[in-house]
């Protein structure tokens, strides 16, 4: 069996002929930026998170970025993130001239752990982005009251968690403003690239409104630089007819999420995510966490089962990131987690047969890894719910 680790085209398939007419429509007028779709798009984005206002953008990156900006972050500024998640979060702190200052992971949930926020505030500390990585939310109350206690913006980092809920309230409405990806195999995606700011917070949206469009509000006037950052037509019109499933799709996931769990639970040395009983976890991916993870990466590709790696060099330890002043060791959960983790294949159109199979492949690794013998075996253990 042949098991991809997203196949796209099975989500087009039933929708093709809705998303090609709205396409069409869109060409058909030829009003290609900030038209009907882009604001309604906005509109109904901003409803789905409880927020009151969305503002479409170029991609995640930009959508992080222009936040940043609009809530006023800029050089001489520090931001407090994780190491552990996409470089983009970390690049926009970057693009906005802030400094990004790393603080470890909960291993359990792979998200901010919020015990080290406070060690990390200087009085240069202006914001905390938290990044709601796989789909799992951060432990967003302690940070939010953290962030309160010393006057600094929360802006999270939705990408991976478009339909996520932690408390009951979903995420992109419980910091100051929320970023969102609809790179194309979010759980929301485009058919290219787009993204999203939401906010409850006029001041933030207008600025970012203005930044996404050269700094401009009225044509060929600009009240400051800002960049090319506009959500296109087509995009948004794709989106639109994709929003109404979302909730469905995220459903799905959590299915497979619970299959897979279920089916993988017994296995000595394989750890299975944990949702905290305060999130509502949407499974943009599914991360399982063995020590033998390299070998049972090959072991599934051998027998047709892709899989990924989310992500296998932490940010503060690229290159790009060189001159912050971090060194193998500073982040010692975050350092662990990378060499361990592997993503399962995960979107809502899997079927169970398909999910049967990576489990039993997975069961059979665990088994030839016994085989080996105790030496070996031993290193493959990771004991218990919670890894290191
Ligand atoms: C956690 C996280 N932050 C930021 C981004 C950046 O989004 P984009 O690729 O749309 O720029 C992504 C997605 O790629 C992401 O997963």
């Amino acid at each position: 069996m042949t098991i991809e680790f997203v196949d796209l085209k099975r989500q087009y398939e039933p929708l093709r002929e809705e998303i090609m007419s709205r396409i069409d429509q869109v060409l058909a007028g030829m009003n290609l930026f900030l038209g009907e779709n882009v604001q309604r798009l906005e509109e109904e984005f901003a409803k789905y998170c409880g927020t009151r206002y969305a503002v479409g953008v170029g991609s995640g990156t930009d959508a992080l970025h222009l936040a940043l900006r609009a809530m006023g972050i800029g050089p001489g500024d520090e931001v407090i993130t994780v190491s552990h998640t996409f470089f983009a979060t970390v690049e926009a702190i970057l693009l906005s001239g802030a400094r990004p200052v790393f603080v470890d992971i909960d291993p359990a949930t792979y998200t901010m752990d919020p015990s080290r926020v406070e060690a990390a505030i200087t009085p240069r500390t202006k914001a905390i982005v938290p990044v709601h990585l796989y789909g799992h939310p951060a432990d967003m109350d302690p940070i939010i009251a953290i962030g309160r206690r010393y006057g600094l913006s929360i802006l999270e980092d939705a990408c991976q968690a478009h339909g996520a809920e932690y408390k009951g309230v979903k995420a992109g409405s419980l910091g100051d403003a929320a970023a969102f990806s609809f790179y194309y195999s979010k759980n929301l995606g485009a058919y290219g690239e787009g993204g999203m700011v939401v906010t409850k917070d006029q001041e933030i949206a207008v600025k970012v409104q203005m930044l996404r469009n050269h700094g401009s509000e009225e044509r060929y006037r600009h009240a400051l630089p800002g960049v090319n950052a506009r959500l296109d037509e087509i995009q948004a019109a794709a989106l639109r007819v994709k929003l109404p499933y979302l909730d469905s799709w995220n459903a799905a996931r959590r299915t497979w999420a619970e299959e897979y769990s279920h089916r993988l639970a017994d296995l000595e040395g394989v750890v299975t995510p944990v949702a905290q009983p305060h999130a509502k976890h949407v499974f943009h991916l599914y991360v399982i966490r063995t020590r033998e993870r390299d070998r049972l990466q090959s072991f599934l590709k051998d027998r047709g089962v892709s899989t990924g790696i989310h992500y296998p060099v932490p940010v503060h330890l690229q290159e790009a990131c060189a001159d912050l002043g971090y060194s193998p060791g500073s982040l010692p959960e975050t350092e662990a987690t990378v060499q361990e983790i592997v993503s399962l294949p995960m979107y809502p159109e899997l079927t169970l047969d398909e999910v049967t199979y990576v489990c039993e492949t997975i069961r059979e690794f665990v088994r030839a890894e016994k085989e080996r013998g105790p030496r070996e075996s031993r290193s493959a253990v990771v004991r218990g719910v919670a890894p290191r």
